[in-house]
């Protein structure tokens, strides 16, 4: 990442609650990607070299401040509590003292911008630089401009000052050059000039737009010109919908730049962080969630979801199969419809066939359980094979207890295994058996009613019945 040589530090601005999201969650700990909205901001602020980073909050000041420590763990983050929200202004003034001795450039980013790129901030990090200005802002040209401060410039086409949509004159309305959003202050400058910003507007706030008009007055404020795309800010689900959908795009390139095949990327999900290796195929459908990690040459059929899951390498994951919190090796083959829950070490060249769940289950080098089977709490040597319909009844209502099938063992179809249970390497189990006790190595248990054969039952039962029919009839 393209990091500013020269000290830099910023301020996300996050108090405010969002009122237009209808929600009683502030709207910065909306999710998209997997991580809270203001996550992206301050990302980009840290990718660009921002030390600290402030993070203005209020409105569910501790739940954002967790959120944003749980994401970035340590990272260079400071956090400023805006107990009320009176305006930008007096946001980016909360940050002053956790900014104390500090006399660099210092950019103010909004925490409802997720697409924010960081070369764009620094871009403007640098544009105030070269200009040696107090202020540089972003700016963009909207073909509908309603809602943003409008950049009014001088009879020389220098920014002279922004005029917010509520203060502007009619005349104002109509310019289509509108603020961003996105600062860089020389903080010296910041300081001063925020102390002297007044709330004489319509909204009664304190503006931080003002800056501009105070810088315009001193040695000039620089517009930078930033793609919309960017630079729009969410308000509602509307806009968190539609910012997920450009992040995702975003990753989905990324992706398939590096070597994945991605078959529609407009059917594919995946979280900020996922990686995927290359000559991975991705089908249509695929969720890739959380801290999920893919290896190279990877076949992940449509539908499946993976979440908090290490997948390594040419492992084939067939459709509509569902993996949280596990962690499966080189070959292994998982589905159709599998349910691998959390805890489940699959091994290399398993298979974890149709309707299969697993549970804290370690299954060893080519382990097998095709088809119909429970697996929880239980280890599976190498080489062994679990039979259709095997239940581990690892729950006896009060806790959880352990199976061990130890290597090459073979376990009949529809077996039930009842833990704590041992079952010995190369050990035959009986289909339909019920098993309550270790079966040692090498050894065939069998759990099941004895078989009942009657020879010629069925015609005696023809017989008698004619009988009967007989003397009725007589
Ligand atoms: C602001 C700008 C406007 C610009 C637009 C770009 C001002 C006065 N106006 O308007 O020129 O076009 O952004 O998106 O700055 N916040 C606080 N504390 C407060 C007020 C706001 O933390 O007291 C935070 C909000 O949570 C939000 C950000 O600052 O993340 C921007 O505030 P918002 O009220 O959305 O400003 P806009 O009206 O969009
Ligand atoms: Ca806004």
């Amino acid at each position: 990442m393209a990091r500013s040589r020269t000290p830099l530090a910023a301020v996300v601005l996050a108090a405010g609650k969002g009122t237009r999201m209808k929600s009683r969650t502030a709207k910065v700990l909306h999710e998209i990607g997997g991580r809270p909205l203001a996550w992206y901001p301050v990302k980009r602020a840290l990718d660009a070299g921002a030390s600290p980073v402030v993070v203005v909050v209020g409105y569910q000041a501790e739940a954002v401040e967790a959120a944003l420590v749980a994401s970035l763990p340590g990272a260079p983050l400071r956090f400023a509590v805006q107990e009320r929200q009176l305006g930008t202004a007096h946001a980016v003034l909360a940050a002053r003292r956790a900014l104390r001795g500090y006399d660099g450039p210092v950019s103010i980013l909004s925490g409802d911008v997720p697409l924010l790129e960081t070369e764009t901030l620094l871009r403007v990090v640098r544009a105030r630089g070269r200009a040696r200005a107090p202020l540089a802002f972003a700016t963009m040209a909207l073909a509908e401009p309603r809602g943003y401060g409008r950049v009014v410039r001088d009879a020389g086409g220098r920014p002279a000052r922004i005029a917010e949509e509520k203060d502007a004159s009619e005349a104002e309305r109509a310019i289509r050059e509108v603020n961003a959003g996105l600062y860089c202050a020389d903080a010296t400058f910041l300081w001063k000039a925020l102390a002297r910003v007044g709330s004489d507007n319509a909204q009664e706030e304190f503006y931080l737009t003002d800056l501009v008009a105070m810088a315009a007055r001193r040695d000039g404020a620089i517009a930078v010109d930033v793609p919309p795309e960017e630079a729009s800010g969410v308000n509602d689900r509307e806009e968190l919908a539609r910012a997920a959908k450009v992040l995702l795009r975003r990753r989905a390139r990324a992706l398939m730049r590096s070597g994945v095949t991605i078959e529609d990327p407009e059917r594919f999900d995946c979280d900020e962080g996922v990686e995927v290796g290359p000559d991975t195929v991705v089908e249509p459908g695929v969720r890739l969630l959380g801290r999920t990690r893919v290896g190279a040459g990877c076949r992940l059929g449509a539908g499946v979801v993976l979440r908090d899951t290490v997948i390594a390498h040419q492992v084939t994951v067939r459709p509509y199969t569902v993996v949280e919190e596990a962690t499966v090796a080189s070959r292994a083959i998982l589905g159709p419809f599998s349910r691998v829950r959390p805890g489940s070490e699959i091994g290399e060249e398993a298979h974890v066939g149709n309707f299969v769940e697993t549970k804290k289950a370690v299954l060893g080098k080519g382990a097998k359980a095709n088809h119909l089977a429970y697996l929880g709490d239980a280890t599976v040597g190498a080489g062994a094979n679990i039979g259709a319909g095997t239940i581990t009844c690892n729950y006896d209502g009060e806790k959880k207890h352990p199976t061990r099938i130890g290597a090459g063992a073979f376990v009949g179809s529809d077996s039930i295994l009842v833990a704590p249970l041992e079952i010995g390497d190369g050990a035959y189990v009986g289909a339909g058996s019920v098993i309550t006790k270790a079966v040692p190595a090498g050894a065939l248990a069998l759990g099941r009613a004895q078989q009942v054969t009657k020879e010629g039952w069925v015609a005696e039962r023809a017989a008698k019945k004619q009988m009967k029919m007989g003397r009725r009839a007589g």
